[in-house]
Protein backbone atom coordinates (compact mmCIF):
# COMPACT_ATOMS: atom_id res chain seq x y z
CA UNK A 1 0.00 0.00 0.00
CA UNK A 2 1.42 3.51 -1.05
CA UNK A 3 0.41 5.56 1.86
CA UNK A 4 3.05 8.62 0.60
CA UNK A 5 0.68 8.88 -2.95
CA UNK A 6 -1.84 11.39 -3.03
CA UNK A 7 -4.67 11.12 -4.46
CA UNK A 8 -6.06 14.51 -6.56
CA UNK A 9 -9.98 14.85 -7.24
CA UNK A 10 -11.76 17.76 -9.36
CA UNK A 11 -11.58 20.17 -5.73
CA UNK A 12 -8.97 18.86 -3.82
CA UNK A 13 -5.69 16.69 -3.21
CA UNK A 14 -6.24 14.21 -0.44
CA UNK A 15 -3.12 12.69 1.68
CA UNK A 16 -1.48 11.39 5.08
CA UNK A 17 -1.06 14.30 7.49
CA UNK A 18 2.38 14.76 8.32
CA UNK A 19 4.39 16.66 11.10
CA UNK A 20 5.06 19.53 8.82
CA UNK A 21 1.23 19.93 8.37
CA UNK A 22 1.51 21.99 12.00
CA UNK A 23 0.94 25.06 10.56
CA UNK A 24 -1.66 24.60 8.72
CA UNK A 25 -3.56 22.43 11.47
CA UNK A 26 -3.66 25.56 13.90
CA UNK A 27 -5.24 27.60 11.40
CA UNK A 28 -8.03 25.08 10.36
CA UNK A 29 -8.78 24.35 14.02
CA UNK A 30 -8.72 28.62 15.21
CA UNK A 31 -10.63 29.03 11.66
CA UNK A 32 -13.05 26.30 12.64
CA UNK A 33 -13.21 26.58 16.20
CA UNK A 34 -17.13 27.26 16.73
CA UNK A 35 -18.04 25.49 13.74
CA UNK A 36 -16.72 22.34 14.81
CA UNK A 37 -17.19 22.94 18.74
CA UNK A 38 -20.87 21.52 18.93
CA UNK A 39 -19.82 18.24 16.94
CA UNK A 40 -16.75 17.12 18.87
CA UNK A 41 -15.03 16.58 22.22
CA UNK A 42 -14.39 19.21 24.80
CA UNK A 43 -11.36 21.09 23.76
CA UNK A 44 -9.10 22.67 26.20
CA UNK A 45 -6.91 25.69 25.40
CA UNK A 46 -3.77 23.74 25.03
CA UNK A 47 -5.58 22.22 21.74
CA UNK A 48 -5.50 25.17 19.63
CA UNK A 49 -1.78 25.20 20.18
CA UNK A 50 1.30 24.75 17.84
CA UNK A 51 2.88 21.92 20.39
CA UNK A 52 -0.43 20.11 20.45
CA UNK A 53 -0.82 19.81 16.20
CA UNK A 54 2.80 18.51 16.44
CA UNK A 55 1.96 15.96 18.86
CA UNK A 56 -1.02 15.53 17.11
CA UNK A 57 0.27 14.71 13.91
CA UNK A 58 3.16 12.82 15.24
CA UNK A 59 0.54 10.76 16.80
CA UNK A 60 -1.31 10.16 14.09
CA UNK A 61 1.79 8.94 11.52
CA UNK A 62 2.61 6.57 14.25
CA UNK A 63 -0.68 4.88 14.20
CA UNK A 64 -0.56 4.71 10.76
CA UNK A 65 2.26 2.93 10.64
CA UNK A 66 0.94 0.84 12.75
CA UNK A 67 -2.03 -0.31 11.45
CA UNK A 68 -4.08 1.72 14.07
CA UNK A 69 -5.76 4.76 11.79
CA UNK A 70 -5.03 6.34 8.72
CA UNK A 71 -5.77 10.49 9.60
CA UNK A 72 -5.80 12.40 6.08
CA UNK A 73 -6.03 15.90 4.71
CA UNK A 74 -8.09 17.02 1.93
CA UNK A 75 -6.07 20.40 0.46
CA UNK A 76 -6.47 22.66 -1.99
CA UNK A 77 -4.89 22.11 -5.02
CA UNK A 78 -1.94 24.20 -4.47
CA UNK A 79 -1.30 22.41 -1.20
CA UNK A 80 -1.62 25.31 1.18
CA UNK A 81 -4.56 25.46 2.28
CA UNK A 82 -6.54 22.19 4.85
CA UNK A 83 -10.13 21.87 3.65
CA UNK A 84 -11.07 19.01 5.24
CA UNK A 85 -10.30 16.19 7.84
CA UNK A 86 -11.61 12.59 7.65
CA UNK A 87 -9.64 9.79 9.74
CA UNK A 88 -10.14 5.76 9.00
CA UNK A 89 -9.83 4.82 12.79
CA UNK A 90 -9.75 1.71 15.21
CA UNK A 91 -8.89 -0.58 11.79
CA UNK A 92 -9.29 -4.21 12.88
CA UNK A 93 -8.20 -6.69 10.42
CA UNK A 94 -8.72 -10.67 10.70
CA UNK A 95 -12.51 -11.64 10.15
CA UNK A 96 -13.73 -7.96 10.53
CA UNK A 97 -11.54 -5.78 8.12
CA UNK A 98 -13.19 -2.76 9.53
CA UNK A 99 -12.41 0.78 10.79
CA UNK A 100 -14.72 3.81 11.89
CA UNK A 101 -15.21 7.33 9.89
CA UNK A 102 -14.58 10.60 11.20
CA UNK A 103 -14.34 14.10 9.26
CA UNK A 104 -15.02 17.48 9.21
CA UNK A 105 -14.62 20.31 6.69
CA UNK A 106 -13.77 23.75 6.98
CA UNK A 107 -16.89 26.45 7.56
CA UNK A 108 -16.18 27.88 4.07
CA UNK A 109 -16.20 25.05 2.31
CA UNK A 110 -19.48 23.78 3.76
CA UNK A 111 -22.35 23.11 1.88
CA UNK A 112 -20.84 22.99 -1.93
CA UNK A 113 -20.65 18.80 -2.06
CA UNK A 114 -17.03 19.19 -1.53
CA UNK A 115 -17.02 16.49 1.30
CA UNK A 116 -19.04 14.12 -0.57
CA UNK A 117 -16.09 14.59 -3.31
CA UNK A 118 -13.93 14.10 -1.09
CA UNK A 119 -15.49 11.22 0.15
CA UNK A 120 -16.39 9.12 -2.06
CA UNK A 121 -12.88 9.14 -3.68
CA UNK A 122 -11.54 8.05 0.26
CA UNK A 123 -14.14 5.18 0.31
CA UNK A 124 -12.75 3.29 -2.46
CA UNK A 125 -9.44 4.19 -1.20
CA UNK A 126 -10.06 2.29 1.45
CA UNK A 127 -11.78 -0.29 -0.04
CA UNK A 128 -9.30 -1.05 -2.69
CA UNK A 129 -5.89 -0.13 -0.67
CA UNK A 130 -6.88 -0.35 3.30
CA UNK A 131 -8.70 -3.83 1.96
CA UNK A 132 -11.61 -2.85 4.15
CA UNK A 133 -14.63 -4.67 4.25
CA UNK A 134 -17.00 -2.29 6.25
CA UNK A 135 -16.84 1.01 6.89
CA UNK A 136 -18.82 2.59 10.24
CA UNK A 137 -19.72 6.02 10.73
CA UNK A 138 -22.08 7.12 13.19
CA UNK A 139 -23.89 10.79 13.71
CA UNK A 140 -25.54 12.68 16.36
CA UNK A 141 -29.54 12.81 15.36
CA UNK A 142 -29.26 16.10 15.23
CA UNK A 143 -26.54 16.31 13.02
CA UNK A 144 -28.82 16.56 9.19
CA UNK A 145 -25.28 17.74 7.23
CA UNK A 146 -23.70 13.81 8.19
CA UNK A 147 -26.91 11.89 8.36
CA UNK A 148 -27.16 13.30 4.71
CA UNK A 149 -23.96 13.55 3.48
CA UNK A 150 -23.47 9.46 4.53
CA UNK A 151 -26.71 9.02 2.91
CA UNK A 152 -25.70 10.47 -0.01
CA UNK A 153 -22.32 7.75 -0.18
CA UNK A 154 -24.55 5.40 0.57
CA UNK A 155 -24.12 4.21 3.89
CA UNK A 156 -27.33 2.22 5.70
CA UNK A 157 -28.12 2.79 8.84
CA UNK A 158 -27.21 -0.36 11.06
CA UNK A 159 -28.66 0.82 14.81
CA UNK A 160 -29.23 3.52 17.77
CA UNK A 161 -26.76 3.31 20.34
CA UNK A 162 -27.58 5.41 23.81
CA UNK A 163 -25.52 8.12 25.46
CA UNK A 164 -22.57 6.52 22.66
CA UNK A 165 -20.15 9.43 22.56
CA UNK A 166 -19.13 12.83 24.56
CA UNK A 167 -19.57 15.44 22.63
CA UNK A 168 -19.12 18.70 23.71
CA UNK A 169 -19.19 17.73 27.40
CA UNK A 170 -22.20 15.60 27.03
CA UNK A 171 -22.81 11.66 26.44
CA UNK A 172 -24.75 11.95 23.13
CA UNK A 173 -26.99 9.54 21.37
CA UNK A 174 -25.94 8.12 17.98
CA UNK A 175 -27.15 7.03 14.62
CA UNK A 176 -25.04 3.68 13.82
CA UNK A 177 -24.43 3.37 9.62
CA UNK A 178 -22.33 1.65 7.34
CA UNK A 179 -20.93 0.66 3.94
CA UNK A 180 -20.02 -2.55 3.05
CA UNK A 181 -18.12 -3.04 0.28
CA UNK A 182 -20.19 -4.43 -2.73
CA UNK A 183 -18.15 -7.49 -3.79
C1 LIG B 1 -20.87 17.01 8.17
C2 LIG B 1 -20.20 17.89 7.14
C3 LIG B 1 -18.85 17.30 6.73
C4 LIG B 1 -21.10 17.94 5.88
O1 LIG B 1 -20.55 18.85 4.96
P1 LIG B 1 -21.37 19.31 3.66
O2 LIG B 1 -20.60 20.37 3.00
O3 LIG B 1 -22.77 19.62 4.06
O4 LIG B 1 -21.39 17.97 2.80
P2 LIG B 1 -21.47 17.74 1.23
O5 LIG B 1 -20.13 17.81 0.61
O6 LIG B 1 -22.24 16.50 1.02
O7 LIG B 1 -22.30 18.98 0.69
C5 LIG B 1 -23.70 18.93 0.62
C6 LIG B 1 -24.25 20.32 0.40
O8 LIG B 1 -23.62 20.94 -0.72
C7 LIG B 1 -24.62 21.31 -1.70
N1 LIG B 1 -23.96 21.21 -3.01
C8 LIG B 1 -23.54 22.26 -3.74
N2 LIG B 1 -22.95 21.83 -4.84
C9 LIG B 1 -22.99 20.49 -4.83
C10 LIG B 1 -22.51 19.49 -5.70
N3 LIG B 1 -21.87 19.80 -6.84
N4 LIG B 1 -22.69 18.18 -5.37
C11 LIG B 1 -23.34 17.85 -4.24
N5 LIG B 1 -23.80 18.77 -3.36
C12 LIG B 1 -23.62 20.08 -3.66
C13 LIG B 1 -25.76 20.39 -1.42
O9 LIG B 1 -26.99 20.92 -1.89
C14 LIG B 1 -25.73 20.31 0.09
O10 LIG B 1 -26.21 21.50 0.65
P3 LIG B 1 -27.51 21.52 1.60
O11 LIG B 1 -27.30 20.49 2.68
O12 LIG B 1 -27.53 22.91 2.09
O13 LIG B 1 -28.60 21.13 0.69
C15 LIG B 1 -20.01 19.34 7.66
O14 LIG B 1 -21.28 19.88 7.97
C16 LIG B 1 -19.12 19.44 8.90
O15 LIG B 1 -17.90 19.43 8.81
N6 LIG B 1 -19.75 19.54 10.10
C17 LIG B 1 -19.03 19.71 11.35
C18 LIG B 1 -18.29 18.45 11.77
C19 LIG B 1 -19.19 17.24 11.78
O16 LIG B 1 -20.36 17.32 12.04
N7 LIG B 1 -18.59 16.08 11.48
C20 LIG B 1 -19.32 14.82 11.42
C21 LIG B 1 -19.60 14.28 12.78
S1 LIG B 1 -20.57 12.79 12.65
Amino acid sequence: MNLLRPITTPRAVLRLVDVADAWKLLRYREQNREHLAPWEPLRDEAYYTLDHCVQTLAESREAARLDRAYPFFAMDLSGQEILASFTFANVVRGAFQACHLGYSIALRRQGQGLMQEILETALAWAFRDLDMHRVMANYMPRNDRSGKLLERLGFEREGYAKRYLQIAGVWEDHILTSRVRDD
